[in-house]
């Protein structure tokens, strides 16, 4: 069967390889996914390895997708701009593709999954490290009434807003400029969750019926969805639906052929400790 990975650091915990496996039954692939630990010091003698032994496409994963954008021979419009790389797919002429398929993975889980529109809505991004960088261009193109990113340090947001000035309107501001502003959407993609965090956020910051979501995703609830259900959201919830969305797409991109998502979510949600 065509071989296909995951790279990362940690990569144990990874649910990819059981998506993947759960997509290749559906759809009558053969293929073989696995999860590998790989440093970010031997990340490019790895994927040099693995494709010339014949793998057909890889996943990277923290902390190696600005590696693997730079690895990439030529990317897609959507991975340029965002400056990483999770998906790199070997080409008929030999060559390295590079793309990336979390924006479109979160637009998808939020538009499908979730029912939620980003039409004429006032959206939040709360970071602007490279997991912000990676949802912005697809969250523009559904063309929201305004985009605000906010960063604990106010400069990264200004810069992140100014990288993507000429797709639509986005400003970047620091948590303190929040007070007295509502939003329909608030969409946690900073590294909070990770060690238990939360950012400084002001009262009366969602407004009534919002949504809330957080790009990771745990086994218990986020400390930001606790915020959002604590703080009167329709709808509060974390990151699985769009790591098997990303993952979908991936797939397609190697395989030609879409999975559907919905019960592969529910089983991933069903396995949750
Ligand atoms: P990633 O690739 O996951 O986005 P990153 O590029 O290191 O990782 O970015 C981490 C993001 O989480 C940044 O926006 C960071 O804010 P700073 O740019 O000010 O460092 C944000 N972050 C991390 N810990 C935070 C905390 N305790 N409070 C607020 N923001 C935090």
């Amino acid at each position: 069967p065509d071989r296909y990975a995951v790279f990362g650091d940690p990569i144990s915990h990874s649910k990819s390889p059981k998506i993947h496996q759960l997509f290749a039954e559906q759809t009558g692939q053969s293929l073989q996914y696995t999860a590998e630990r790989v440093p970010a010091t031997q990340f490019t003698t790895t994927a040099n390895t693995f494709f010339a032994e014949g793998g057909k496409g890889l996943n990277c994963t923290i902390p190696l997708k600005e590696l693997a954008w730079k690895y990439a021979d030529h990317k897609t419009q959507r991975a340029q701009l965002s400056g990483a790389v999770n998906t790199l797919a070997l080409q008929a002429d030999g060559s390295i593709l590079g793309d990336n398929t979390d924006g479109i993975g979160l637009v998808t889980d939020l538009m499908h999954n979730h029912g939620i529109t980003l039409k004429d809505r006032n959206i939040l991004i709360l970071g602007a490290g490279g997991a912000s960088r990676g949802i912005i261009e697809p969250i523009l193109e559904q063309s929201p009434q305004r985009l605000v990113i906010a960063n604990r340090t106010v400069d990264k947001a200004i810069e992140l807003a100014q990288v993507f000035s000429q797709l639509g309107t986005l400003t970047g501001c620091g948590y303190d400029a929040l007070s007295g502003q509502q939003f329909d959407l608030i969409i946690n993609a900073t590294s909070t969750s990770l060690t238990g965090d939360l950012p400084p956020l002001p009262d009366q910051l969602l407004a009534k019926g919002g949504y809330c979501y957080d790009l990771a995703y745990s086994n218990q609830p986020t400390p930001f969805v606790h915020w959002g259900l604590a703080n009167g959201a329709a709808k509060s919830v974390d990151g699985l639906g769009m790591l098997v969305e990303q993952a979908a797409e991936a797939f397609y991109i190697w395989r030609k052929v879409r999975p559907a998502t919905e019960t592969v979510i529910a089983s991933m949600n069903s396995q949750r400790g």
